[in-house]
């Protein structure tokens, strides 16, 4: 396995997860930016076409991991490959972010859910080609039913 090392960290408005929006219907509308490395700038390059891009990332401040957790969004236990746990073997981050525009190694980006600091592992843009219509929501979407007071 190769050993990971960060291409950059994000600068984020958020220092503890507390103040990260959570929970069913949490909107992540936090601009934050994308800070480079200087070594890695190059590989910016034709970036600023894509509206969305995909930031993999280190949880760097979580615990060990836990195989089964209850999430904000539910009060019902689901394993951690079903759910977008912090608490991870593999501790990694995925998160969309819309690209606002690029500053030389500076991605400005809104849709941050990432701690301040937080270090980036990888960068791709983002393209969607699955139809909604194909999409299955799991337990979020019965989870989402329950609160709305249907049901499931
Ligand atoms: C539910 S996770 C989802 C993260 C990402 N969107 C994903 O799906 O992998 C988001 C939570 O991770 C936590 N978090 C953010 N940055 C972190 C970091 N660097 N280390 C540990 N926890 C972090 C915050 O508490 C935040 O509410």
């Amino acid at each position: 396995m190769f050993t990971p090392k960060p291409i950059g960290f994000v600068k984020s408005p958020y220092n503890s997860p507390s103040e990260v929006p959570k929970g069913l219907g949490a909107k992540h509308t936090a601009e934050g930016i994308l800070s480079i490395s200087l070594e890695f700038e190059l590989g910016l390059t034709d970036v600023e076409g894509f509206s969305h891009l995909i930031v993999l990332w280190e949880f760097d401040r979580s615990p060990d991991f836990e195989l089964l957790g209850t999430p904000p969004s539910d009060n019902r236990p689901h394993g951690v490959f079903a759910t977008r746990s912090p608490r991870r073997p593999n501790p990694i981050g995925l998160t969309v972010v819309e690209l606002i525009r690029r500053e030389g190694s500076e991605l400005h980006v809104r849709g941050v859910d990432m701690l301040n600091g937080t270090p980036i592992l990888d960068i791709k843009p983002y393209l969607s080609s699955i139809p909604e219509n194909r999409l299955r929501r799991g337990w979020l979407a019965e989870a989402e039913k329950r609160q709305a007071g249907q049901p499931s």
